[in-house]
């Protein structure tokens, strides 16, 4: 089977490639801007990567959905921090470049396995958000952080909808705060300029006060990137036909806490494996307002967690890594790209081979 990835080297692009090259009968085709990421990927027999901007090299892209079986297309802005302060720019990339991806799945009978968000049940009061039953809830069309979820809630109704009139195979995933090595760059010191588990880690080995968003008391569920990886495995070998027309949540239930709870368990691993940082305990957090932190355009949910029975049901998975587990790995992972001694290695993503 030949898979297409658009966006190879991003944070789930990357472990993807390295996991599907790893088993017989799957070739993958890698499309991004950049390979830094795809080190030990680059080269494999199995896999073909080709530089292009999903924005400008149409044909390229065209072409690779034409060679492909399946296609994934993972090229998005994710950071919420943009979805305020540059909300056109997510929606030309997110919206218009994904929208034409699905319009050429449709035209060529591809199937395509697209990523959605647990952002779209937004603000949402289920106590687990439910795939087929959960409202999705956002926000006044000011407060710009929910463009994000939004769009990529019209992206699921569209596909929805070719796969209802003009019979696209599809299958949505859902993945709930997917945390691991190589999730966004440490090096950008830059306020809210990647997801939490970065910024804190950042703020950690740079000896600051970790920011606490509103007090931090708002909760999300963990999933490490393996568990993620092995749900997504298992939708594109759709065995029988399963996951066709399906849309799977993807996370872990068991791995939720607030944000406060995430920065003390962080500063306590890095204590365990690091030595420690030199901010006293009393100075390891501030508690920040969202409106000067992010801009008035944000707002956010106080918590989200999954239903994963039907992931259980058809596909069989269910995530394995708890969350001090998979904080610690993906800690670890940052550590080693920083060149900083520390006791445990981290369990990488990347072991092509398994
Ligand atoms: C994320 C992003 O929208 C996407 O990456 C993704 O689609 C989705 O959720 C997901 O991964 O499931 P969110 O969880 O709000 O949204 O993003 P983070 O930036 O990771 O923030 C988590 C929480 O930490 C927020 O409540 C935020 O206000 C808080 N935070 C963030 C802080 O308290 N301090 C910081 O320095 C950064």
């Amino acid at each position: 089977m030949k898979v297409l990835i658009l966006g190879a080297n991003g944070f789930i692009g990357n472990a993807l490639a390295r996991r599907l090259i790893a088993r017989d009968g799957y070739e993958v085709l890698g499309l991004d801007l950049d390979a830094d990421k795809l080190d030990g990927v680059l080269g494999h027999p199995r896999f073909r990567f080709s530089q292009a901007d999903i924005s400008t090299d149409r044909d390229g892209v065209e072409a690779s959905i034409r060679e492909s079986d399946v296609v994934l297309p993972l090229v998005a802005i994710a950071t919420p921090s943009l979805y305020v302060r540059e909300p056109l720019r997510v929606f030309e990339l997110d919206f218009e470049e994904n929208l034409r991806v699905i319009r050429l799945c449709v035209r060529y009978k591809k199937r395509i396995v697209f990523p959605s968000t647990s952002e779209v049940y937004g603000m949402g009061s289920d106590a687990e958000f439910d795939e087929d039953t959960t409202p999705l809830i956002m926000g006044p069309i000011s407060k710009q952080r929910w463009i994000y979820g939004c769009l990529k809630q019209l992206l699921d109704r569209v596909i929805w909808a070719y796969g209802f009139e003009k019979d696209l195979r599809f299958t949505i995933f859902r993945p709930f705060n997917w945390i691991g090595p190589k999730l966004d760059r440490i090096e950008e010191p830059k306020i809210g300029s990647s997801r939490v588990v970065t910024q804190f880690i950042g703020h950690i080995v740079r000896d600051e006060p970790i920011p606490l968003v509103d007090g931090g008391m708002q909760r999300r569920c963990y999933t490490y990137l393996d568990d993620g990886i092995d749900a997504l495995l298992r939708i594109i070998e759709n065995p029988g036909g399963a996951c066709d027309g399906q849309i799977f949540n993807i996370g872990h239930p068991e791995n939720e806490c607030s944000v406060r709870d995430l920065a003390r368990r962080l500063r306590r691993i890095y204590e365990e494996e690091f030595g420690g940082t030199r901010i006293p305990a009393e100075r390891a957090v501030r508690v920040v307002e969202s409106e000067s932190f992010y801009g008035e355009g944000y707002q956010d949910l106080v918590h989200r967690k999954p239903s994963i029975r039907k992931a259980k049901r058809l596909l069989g998975w269910s995530p394995a890594v708890g969350l001090d587990e998979a904080l610690r790995r993906t800690l670890g992972s940052f550590l080693d790209d920083l060149g900083m001694a520390h006791r445990a290695p981290h369990a990488a993503a990347d072991r092509v081979g398994r």
